[in-house]
C-alpha cells in the first residue's frame, strides 16, 4: 500500500494547481501517486492508499460541500483509515479569508478517522494555503507537504 490518493475540488483551477505541486513532492519521495478530482474518488477508494491528501477551496470559511460530502460518506469505513497518513490544503480569494480554518477542518475529519498528520515548525504549519493562484511560493510549500507526507509514510512503513 505504498500509494499516496490526493483529492481536490477546483471550480476554477486555484486548488488542482496546488493539488499538482503536492503530487510533484510525493514522486520527488519516490512513492506511487494519483491526484483526482473529488467526483472520481468513492469512499471506498480511500483503503487503497496508505496517504491520504485533500484540497478544497475556502467555501464560508471552511471546505468545499464536495470535500465533506466524501469525508461524511466515508463513514461507512469508519475505523478502517486508523493509522494513514494524511495532509490538507486550501486556496481562498482573500488573506484572513478562511484558508487555515479550512486546512484545520479538513484534518480534524482525518483525525477523526485516525489518522497521522504532521504539523510543520518552519513553513505553513498546518498545511499550504493559497490566495488566488497559487505563485511560486506557495507551489514550493505544496511540493514540500507532498515531500513530507511521503516521508512520514515511508519512515511508518
Ligand atoms: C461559494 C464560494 C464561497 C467562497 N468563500 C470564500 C471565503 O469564505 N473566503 C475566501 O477568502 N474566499 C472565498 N471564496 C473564494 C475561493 O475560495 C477562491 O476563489 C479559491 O481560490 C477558489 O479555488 P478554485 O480555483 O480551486 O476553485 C469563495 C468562493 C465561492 C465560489
Amino acid at each position: 500500500m505504498s500509494k499516496v490518493l490526493i483529492i481536490y475540488y477546483s471550480r476554477t483551477g486555484n486548488t488542482k494547481a496546488m493539488a499538482q505541486a503536492v503530487e510533484e513532492g510525493v514522486k520527488f519521495e519516490g512513492l506511487d501517486v494519483q491526484c483526482k478530482d473529488v467526483k472520481d474518488v468513492s469512499p471506498k477508494d480511500l483503503l487503497d492508499y496508505g496517504g491520504i491528501i485533500v484540497g478544497s477551496p475556502t467555501y464560508y470559511g471552511t471546505m468545499a460541500a464536495q470535500i465533506k460530502l466524501l469525508l461524511d460518506e466515508s463513514v461507512k469505513y469508519h475505523g478502517k483509515l486508523a493509522g494513514k497518513v494524511g495532509g490538507a490544503f486550501s486556496s481562498s480569494g482573500i488573506l484572513g479569508g478562511g484558508n487555515e480554518t479550512t486546512v484545520l477542518d479538513i484534518l480534524k475529519a482525518l483525525l477523526v478517522h485516525g489518522m497521522i498528520i504532521q504539523g510543520s515548525p518552519m513553513g505553513p504549519h498546518y498545511g499550504p494555503v493559497s490566495i488566488g493562484k497559487p505563485d511560486a511560493g506557495n507551489r514550493n510549500q505544496c511540493v514540500n507537504l507532498g515531500k513530507s507526507v511521503a516521508q512520514l509514510f515511508k519512515r511508518l512503513a
